[in-house]
């Protein structure tokens, strides 16, 4: 047995399998965004928690929130119910989520940004519960925010534009930019090591803003702390895969694959997936990448749409996943014939 096989746990998880670099067949779903708006259930509790942060630091609901699609659909994973902003929340940061307009963070002072662990206890309990509800072939993924993505929301304060505060800033004061990213960097180390040991068996790194960033600055704040983050999580739980997704990364997909080491890659919808495969695909786990209006639009379009990726990875260990979240307005029933067709594709 190779090195390799020897270290690695035997799991009935598909998913878990894909991502150990072994090809499955009916390829394993999960969709980013899963639990979310465009489910009734998923609004009803969201009406009864309040806010959106209570929701997310409510064990019972998020648990709960977190198993709905699994209810329904019978994905082969199930991802915490959370967000990636709950970081700057733990350093101290101001955190609002504002009704119908989304993020809003308080004024960042980097020097006084102080980790305190403690305020995501709540995340560690919902991981216990769900871990303990879920059947022993379905996978449980922990995720954060990768540095950069963070970064973005903690300087410019709100999402919805390109980030060009954040890029001026970073580019005007480099040194300080790292000194940033260097805190939001140890952050989530602790934070993705602390869900493993509650439960979670796999864990994404979200970098959905890593398109905005040319070299070499896509190295140094994308790749470098990403290489960093994967390597000492390797250290502290060495049998749990992760992947990263590098939103918008274009050809720098390459140089992320390569270079950061991880199990899986998550393409967006532009990434060709021959090219994926036949580039950085041998062996390594891809997971992408339907056009999420797709899902939205259903039908014949969707079904084309499935099985033209389900071809174009055949024999390759993947994960079959959206290329960015499920849009709110959505139809579930679109999701069902979604997991009908992955389900009846002969491999
Ligand atoms: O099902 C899942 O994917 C798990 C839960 C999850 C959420 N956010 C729940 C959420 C995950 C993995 C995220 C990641 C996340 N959060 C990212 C990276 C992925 C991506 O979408 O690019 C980012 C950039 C955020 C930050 C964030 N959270 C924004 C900008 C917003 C507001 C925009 C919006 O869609 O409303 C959120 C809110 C948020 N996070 C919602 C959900 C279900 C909607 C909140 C609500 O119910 O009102």
């Amino acid at each position: 047995m190779s090195q390799v096989l020897a270290t690695q746990q035997v799991t009935s998880s598909p998913f878990l399998r894909a991502l150990q670099g072994v090809a499955q067949t009916p390829v394993p779903f999960w969709l980013m965004r899963q639990a979310g708006r465009y489910l009734p259930e998923y609004r009803a509790l969201r009406a009864t928690a309040g806010s959106f942060l209570n929701l997310c630091f409510s064990p019972e609901f998020a648990a709960e929130v977190t198993l709905q699609p699994i209810r329904r659909f019978d994905m082969d994973a199930a991802i915490l119910f959370s967000d990636i902003l709950v970081i700057p929340h733990a350093l101290g940061q101001k955190l609002d989520f504002v009704e119908g307009e989304g993020p809003r963070l308080g004024e960042l002072d980097v020097t006084k940004l102080v980790y305190d662990a403690d305020k995501l206890s709540p995340v560690y309990e919902t991981i216990r519960r769900v871990r303990q509800e879920l059947a022993p072939d379905k996978a449980l993924i922990g995720f954060a925010g990768a540095p950069w993505t963070v970064a973005c929301y903690m300087v410019d304060g709100q999402g919805g534009g390109e980030f060009t505060r954040t890029k001026i800033f970073a580019y005007k004061n480099p040194e300080a930019f790292d000194a940033l990213i260097a805190k939001v960097v140890d952050a989530t180390v602790a934070y993705l090591a602390a869900q493993v040991r509650a439960g979670a068996d796999a864990l994404q790194l979200f970098d959905s803003w890593s398109g905005l960033l040319p070299e070499p600055y896509f190295t140094r704040w994308v790749i470098k702390p990403a290489q960093e983050i994967r390597s000492r999580l390797a250290k502290e739980c060495p049998q749990t895969p992760m992947i990263g997704f590098p939103r918008g990364a274009g050809g720098l997909c390459q140089h992320y694959a390569e270079q950061t080491g991880f199990d899986g890659i998550g393409l967006d919808t532009q990434v060709p997936l021959d090219w994926a495969v036949e580039n950085f695909g041998k062996g390594r786990c891809l997971q992408g990448n339907l056009d999420p209006v797709l899902l939205l639009t259903g039908g014949d379009a969707l079904e084309q749409g499935v099985r033209g990726i389900l071809d174009a990875v055949r024999g390759q260990p993947f994960i079959f996943n959206l290329g960015h979240g499920v849009i709110k307005e959505t139809p579930p029933e679109h999701v069902a014939l979604l997991a009908k067709t992955i389900r009846s594709h002969a491999g």
